[in-house]
């Protein structure tokens, strides 16, 4: 994800900008740069890359020298990480700008600034707010930002410099955090305290549609109309560590909290004239109309999301999907056709497995797409096709937000497959791709709504030493993602079964209080799911149910209900799983493990 930071004061500011843009490496990037105030004029070092890659060129071509300025490191979504693309952006003569989150009318912008002779040098959606912002410009900074924010639409965060106002810096977000720093003589502005945190540890919170202005004399705020705004300074008591994780006690609990915006960021890109559109990735229409057999492999979690994509290709696209574990996949000779289409699903885009999988699936002439969260990992590099999710880094080795991602990317691919096939109408799959662009809004409700409840219940597993995870369809997919997340940092056994499957021989199991965690959100299979939880609860199992807020589900089958917002069906793991994380993060504190790094595991599995 994108770091944004700003200086003005006493100190050399290039050397600031860096600094507290390293303290933001943690949020990914692949390229950087900076603008500063230097002689009355702004300068501007751009680099693909690293920080250092930044530094190198600046040595070799001049550091810029001056007391104000902006800096950035971009995490790339409109465009290839490239030294053009890379942020600060300048809009013409009068502004350049640092943007962090998405435009998402840029397209429309952009023509009409076309039409009215502006041209661009970049693919990026800043370009366009910069180009606009410059377009808007008459000497009142306020009215330009304001003028400028009644036409764009999406979430930002922007830092600005004005050409005519040297020594100044200027400030607005919608949805995309900023704060702003203060301290004795010298003020910042940054997408994270970790940034400023060595400099101050006081801050304002910037709230939407509200414009700092930072000069040498202090900071001051001021509504979209210029009315002056007072705002309540705060405090962090946090160290680097604990700013790093944002205030949260576990980087994995700040990442099932960035959800929402996760899925925002890797979606609404994908997304045209309220249609799926991939064609960036090179999967077109006419591409994905000839594939008659999918194959998904991954490990893990990420085979988790294959099962979800699994289910939602082929009820909507009516393509069969066979999903495989890499490690068997590549040693199981999979008979594999020409033609066929290989999704590897990764958030390192590293696990030697599930890159071995695709190199044999390439051998065999299959076609292969990657759906991959680290930029430029080799799974990245050697895929015939790539989706890149936008999660930005994920830290805590048990997945949440990645998963979350990878199974967004499943519904646009087969909301897209469905239309190709034309198994349902344009209206249908605008229709349901509007479900899915709302889900960050949902997600952000369920976290909240669920938060404590899954806290409290966590209490009930500590003792546990068997526990079960059932559900039919999409359900018995998640199940199997609830079940891993729990035994992975709890280290409580734990399987997922097919909630009809139970009686075949794993109903055996249950005894007196064994926790069964009963995932019941599609509708459609409701009461096929109660009986089997009827089954369960009669030989004594303690009834936990994950199911939607209208769900008929007596106190006499549970004994815990846990209730996530109700949305389209097919769509309803999203949410779903926001409960199941939780319940495993809860669990996994509250028996006093290492929940960030669980033992015997790595993050990223290189090795077979
Ligand atoms: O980097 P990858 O997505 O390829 O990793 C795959 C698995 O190792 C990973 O999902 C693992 O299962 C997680 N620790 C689960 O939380």
């Amino acid at each position: 994800m994108c770091g944004i930071v700003g200086y003005v004061g006493p100190k050399d500011c290039s050397e600031v900008l860096v600094d507290a843009l390293r303290k933001l490496e943690y949020r990914g990037y692949d390229s950087a740069g900076i603008a500063v105030f230097e002689d009355g004029k702004i300068k501007v070092a751009k680099e693909k890359g690293r920080l250092d890659d930044l530094q190198a060129k600046m040595n070799a071509e001049g550091v810029p020298a001056g007391n104000a300025g902006i800096g950035h490191t971009r995490w790339a979504t409109h465009g290839i990480p490239s030294a053009v693309n890379s942020h600060p952006h300048k809009g013409g003569e009068k502004v350049t700008l640092v943007h962090n989150g998405i435009i998402e009318n840029y397209k429309e912008l952009k023509e009409y600034l076309i039409s009215q002779g502006r041209v661009f040098v970049s693919e990026t959606d800043t370009e366009v707010v910069a180009q606009l912002l410059d377009f808007n410009y008459e000497g009142d900074p306020i009215k330009a930002i304001a003028k400028t924010l009644s036409q764009v639409e999406g979430s930002f965060a922007l830092g600005i410099l004005f050409a005519d106002r040297v020594g100044e810096l200027f400030a607005v977000r919608r949805e995309s955090p900023l704060i702003v720093g203060v301290s004795e003589g010298e003020s910042f502005i940054a997408s994270d305290v970790p940034a400023i945190i060595k400099y101050t540890n006081q801050y304002y919170l910037l709230e939407h549609d509200e414009i700092a202005h930072l000069d040498f004399s202090g900071v001051s705020f001021c509504d979209l109309e210029g009315n002056a705004i007072v705002k309540e300074l705060k405090v962090a008591d946090w160290n680097q560590e604990a700013a790093e994780k944002g205030g949260y006690e576990h980087f994995m609990l700040k990442e099932i909290h960035e959800q929402p915006t996760a899925v925002k960021t890797t979606i609404t890109p994908r997304i045209s004239d309220g249609l799926p559109c991939l064609e960036e990735c090179s999967i077109t229409v006419d591409s994905l109309r000839d594939i008659n057999q999918i194959y998904i492999v991954a490990c893990g979690t990420a085979m988790h999301a294959g099962m979800v994509g699994k289910y939602v290709i082929e009820k909507m696209a009516k393509v069969p999907v066979i999903v495989d574990i890499a490690s068997e996949f590549r040693y199981r000779d999979p008979l594999i056709k020409e033609g066929d289409l290989v999704i590897i699903i990764s958030q390192s885009g590293e696990t030697a497995d599930s890159l071995a999988a695709m190199r044999l699936a390439k051998s065999m002439g299959a076609k292969t797409l990657a759906i991959v969260n680290a930029k430029g990992s080799s799974i990245a590099r050697e895929a015939d096709m790539l989706i890149y999710t936008h999660a930005g880094p994920e830290i805590a080795v048990a997945s949440t937000k990645a998963y979350m991602v990878q199974i967004a990317v499943m519904y646009l691919l087969g909301f897209k497959m469905a239309l190709s096939k034309g198994q349902i109408t344009e209206d249908e799959c605008r229709r349901l791709t509007g479900v899915l662009a709302s889900v960050p809004v949902y997600l952000e409700k369920t976290i909240a709504d669920v938060d404590d409840v899954c806290n409290d219940i966590a209490t009930q597993l500590l003792e546990a030493e068997n526990l079960l995870y059932i559900g039919r369809g999409l359900d018995y997919a998640l199940s199997m993602e609830g079940s891993l997340k729990l035994k992975e940092i709890s280290y409580i056994h734990s399987e997922a079964y097919a909630a009809g499957e139970l009686k075949h021989g794993t109903i055996s199991l249950i005894t007196d209080g064994m926790p069964v965690i009963a995932v019941a959100t599609q509708n459609s299979l409701l009461d096929k799911t109660v009986s089997n939880i009827k089954e369960v609860k009669a030989r004594g199992a303690m009834v936990i149910v994950v199911c939607d807020e209208e769900a008929q589900i007596g106190a006499d089958v549970a004994d815990y209900i846990i209730r996530v917002p109700k949305i389209e069906e097919s769509l309803m793991p999203m949410l779903a799983a926001v409960p199941l994380q939780l319940l495993a993060y809860y669990t996994s504190y509250k028996r006093g493990n290492d929940v960030d790094k669980p033992r015997n595991l790595a993050k990223s599995v290189t090795v077979e």
